[in-house]
């Protein structure tokens, strides 16, 4: 009863603050009509005080929302609701990081695009560094880009910000949501390593910390302005990481924090150098201080370096859905191949969008990534199989399959068959059989973290009985 009751207060105080939050938006709107028009000090101080109020109300709803989902865990915590709450806060989590890392990733290739692609030198003002035509959507634009800064800055000026905080913050949530909430089932495999879960989720948040101060470091050598010399090193240190993640972690998860590594650092350079160096730019232009070109030098070298990590962060975020990569002898090796491949791949685009023609570029790309097709590739000539009939492979999945795919699990954590794989009759097992070949033959990634200890010869038995058909007689 005390429950409800506080849950309905927090579902009230979170309309209540949204409500506010809208009335505060629409006055805001009105001050700013009014002060285009007469342009009073006290529009000015009302604006001010408006918006320090907004960001006390967002802070509002975040805390609430927080507290309300604090509230339902701690509600459904051991019932079947639990994993449904986990699943959709999944869902919302995960939308929400793909949208924002959209917008983000957009604005960073649309930037990169402008910069290689601006006229340079017909017909170019001399306070400008260049200009760009462009058609989308049905109309047509015209952008300049200054040398430095215009003589006046303009009041509504569009900052990117946002989307690379919000990208993060989902990211990590999302990590939470997956990895760290059920760290003995997703994050640890024991056959790996067999680490305390505290650990292992103080392991990983304390190696994104620690992968930005190297690279920051690193950033503030000489080296940072002699291109391959500072990519190659660079890469070393994300090679130690992918090395050291693989040794720590599930391979499923070891990716996912190379990805995570990397995105936190494109995250924080744009938190700890590219919005700083263009808030002092904006400052000193608004001052009519000269203004250093270092600062948006070095904010367009981090946001370059972002670039490319762009590709090498969308393969992590869609490698799960590919056994075949993680679920490999030495994950760790096909995560740098294919990360090397991808961010060369960006490195031809980027030369192409300037109107550099490279002749090696692209093809040794190409040569890399299927290298990484070859590396993951089975083998084939698996070895040969004497005649296995389905009353030996049937009790094998029943023995290590069952505990979890089947309608009424009973492992400890899967309480729902997980993706809806059941493995109750012979129909079921015949019907998946070429995903068994998949995950228990290739690329061993199930049983999930071998949870229940299935061994190399029961491998193989269920490999013949699918090579020679899979037949249930
Ligand atoms: C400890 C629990 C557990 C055990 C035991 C287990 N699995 Fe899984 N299985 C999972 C989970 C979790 C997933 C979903 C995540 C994934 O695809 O890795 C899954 C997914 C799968 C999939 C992919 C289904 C799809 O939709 O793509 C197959 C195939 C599969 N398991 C086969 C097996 C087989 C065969 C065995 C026994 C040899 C087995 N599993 C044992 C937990 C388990």
């Amino acid at each position: 009863m005390l429950f409800s009751l506080g849950y309905i207060a927090l579902l009230l105080v979170l309309v209540l603050l949204i409500r506010t939050t809208y009335s505060v938006a629409v006055a805001m709107r009105k001050e700013k009509a009014l002060e285009n028009s007469t342009d009073g000090p006290e529009n000015a101080f009302w604006l001010e005080k408006m918006a320090e109020s907004q960001g006390f109300l967002y802070f509002g709803i975040v805390l609430t929302i927080v507290s309300l989902l604090g509230y339902t865990y701690f509600l459904v915590l051991g019932t079947p609701w639990e994993r449904h709450l986990m699943e959709w806060l999944n869902i919302v989590v995960r939308l929400m990081h793909i949208t924002f890392g959209i917008a983000w990733i957009g604005a960073s290739f649309y930037f990169v695009f402008l910069e290689n692609a601006l006229n340079r030198t017909k017909d170019v003002r001399d306070e400008l560094a260049g200009n760009l035509w462009a058609v989308h959507g049905g109309g047509f634009y015209y952008l300049e880009k200054y040398k430095v800064a215009p003589k006046v800055i303009p009041r509504d000026l569009h900052w990117f910000k946002y989307e690379a905080y919000f990208t993060w913050i989902s990211g990590i949530a999302l990590m939470f949501v997956v990895y760290y909430f059920n760290a003995s089932a997703f994050l640890i495999d024991k056959n790996v390593l067999d680490i305390a879960p505290g650990w292992a989720i103080a392991l990983g948040i304390g190696s994104f910390a620690f992968a930005w101060v190297l690279y920051d470091a690193l950033c503030k050598t000489p080296l940072v302005r002699k291109g391959i010399w500072f990519a190659l090193p660079g890469f070393l240190i994300a090679a130690g990481f992918a090395y050291g993640y693989a040794h720590v972690f599930s391979a499923r998860a070891a990716y996912m924090h190379f990805g995570g590594m990397l995105g936190t650092i494109m995250a924080a350079n744009v938190f700890f150098n590219i919005i700083p160096a263009q808030k002092a730019m904006v400052k000193a232009a608004k001052d009519g201080l000269p203004l250093d070109p270092m600062l948006g030098k070095n904010a367009g070298l981090r946001s370059l370096h972002n670039n490319y990590f762009t590709l090498p962060v969308l393969f992590v975020m869609v490698s799960n859905h590919f056994p075949s990569t993680f679920g490999n002898a030495n994950p760790w090796l096909v995560l740098l191949v294919i990360s090397l491949g991808v961010a060369g791949i960006k490195h031809y685009l980027n030369l192409r969008e300037k109107g550099e023609i490279s002749v090696w570029v692209a093809p040794v790309s190409v040569l890399i990534l299927l290298s990484a097709v070859m590396l993951t590739a089975p083998a084939l000539d698996p070895g040969a199989c004497k005649a296995v009939s389905f009353a030996e492979v049937q009790p094998i999945i029943t023995k290590r399959c069952t505990s979890c795919h089947s309608s009424k699990p009973t492992d400890d954590t899967w309480t729902a068959p997980p993706n809806g794989v059941v493995y109750d009759t012979p129909a079921d097992i015949v019907k998946m059989k070429d995903k068994i070949m998949e995950r228990v033959v290739i690329t061993l990634t199930m049983p999930q973290n071998n949870k229940t200890g299935m061994t190399p010869e029961e491998r193989n038995i269920v490999r013949c009985w699918i090579e020679q058909g899979a037949s249930v007689k």
